[in-house]
């Protein structure tokens, strides 16, 4: 049994996602609270979650939720758009804790595009979900939205090979109906492809915004934890891996995913 932290503000910060794809939504909390203490989880050993039926998405959040509650965090997020489209809700029923969920950014591109012409790269799941409806309903305005599902991308990431010539063809089939439309605002609608931007960015050229959502959700969570009192005043700043993979072939990724910006790997456990 683990030792009851008395001060909730003191716990950690959860935050998941199938793979390596949440690092760089930490590493916009990392840069907007630098205090907090964090654990991520990456479920390597069950990533793709991209084809995952809603069931199967609820089965695997509800491991790492327990995992996270044994672990006494303080809030959790959601690191990854697929898991918010099948899980947010009933996480939000079953936890009093702030629940911080990334989802594509419908609003900030219908804002930021000039043209009015904006591509969406997510998973078949995000796509395909009632909640990716929703989020065009409320924030799609009269902007003309291609969604493109992209599987293997995320393949390719947790398999070490950001710049494999198989990525590289597939970025190019994805991205070149979108550019042919005459889109001027890409969202990164899955927590992976911003592992990717320097690809991206280099077949959409200089003219085409790319958006993702690691920032806004980083304020998000400054703000729900300010509300709740659950803000740390006290330096802290720790962070641990767990994956359900192995935990070297985890900590090469993270080198790989360091060598381009992002924090080392302090320490690493299985997910139990
Ligand atoms: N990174 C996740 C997302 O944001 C999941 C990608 C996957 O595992 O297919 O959707």
């Amino acid at each position: 049994m683990t030792e009851e932290v008395a001060d909730e503000a003191l716990r950690a910060i959860g935050i998941f996602d199938s793979g390596v794809g949440g690092l760089s939504v930490l590493a916009s909390i990392r840069s907007q609270l630098p205090k907090e203490d964090l654990i991520y989880v990456a479920d390597s050993a069950h990533a793709p979650y991209g084809d995952k039926s809603e069931a199967q998405l609820l089965e695997r959040v509800e491991q790492i939720c327990n995992y996270l509650d044994r672990n006494q965090v303080k809030a959790i997020v959601v690191a990854c758009n697929t898991a918010t489209a099948a899980t947010v809700d009933r996480l939000r029923a079953q936890h009093a804790m702030p629940i911080v969920a990334i989802e594509p950014g419908i609003k900030p591109a219908v804002a930021a595009s000039r043209n009015g012409r904006i591509g969406v790269m997510a998973t078949r799941h995000m796509l395909a979900s009632s909640r990716y409806q929703r989020l065009l309903e409320a924030f799609g305005g009269d902007a003309q939205i291609v969604s493109r599902a992209c599987p293997g991308l995320v393949e390719e990431i947790e398999a070490g090979r950001p710049d494999s010539p198989k990525t590289g063809e597939l970025l190019q089939q994805y991205l070149g109906p979108m550019l042919a439309e005459g889109i001027d605002t890409l969202v990164l609608g899955c927590t992976h492809y911003p592992l990717l931007r320097p690809q991206i960015a280099e077949i959409c050229g200089p003219d085409v915004q790319l958006l993702d959502t690691g920032e806004p959700v980083a304020r998000q969570l400054q703000a729900r934890l300010e509300q709740s009192g659950l803000l740390r005043k006290e330096a802290g700043g720790q962070e641990q891996f767990v994956t359900s993979g192995a935990p070297e072939v985890f900590a090469a990724q993270v080198q790989l995913l360091f060598d381009r910006g992002l924090r080392p790997v302090r320490e690493i456990q299985e997910l139990d």
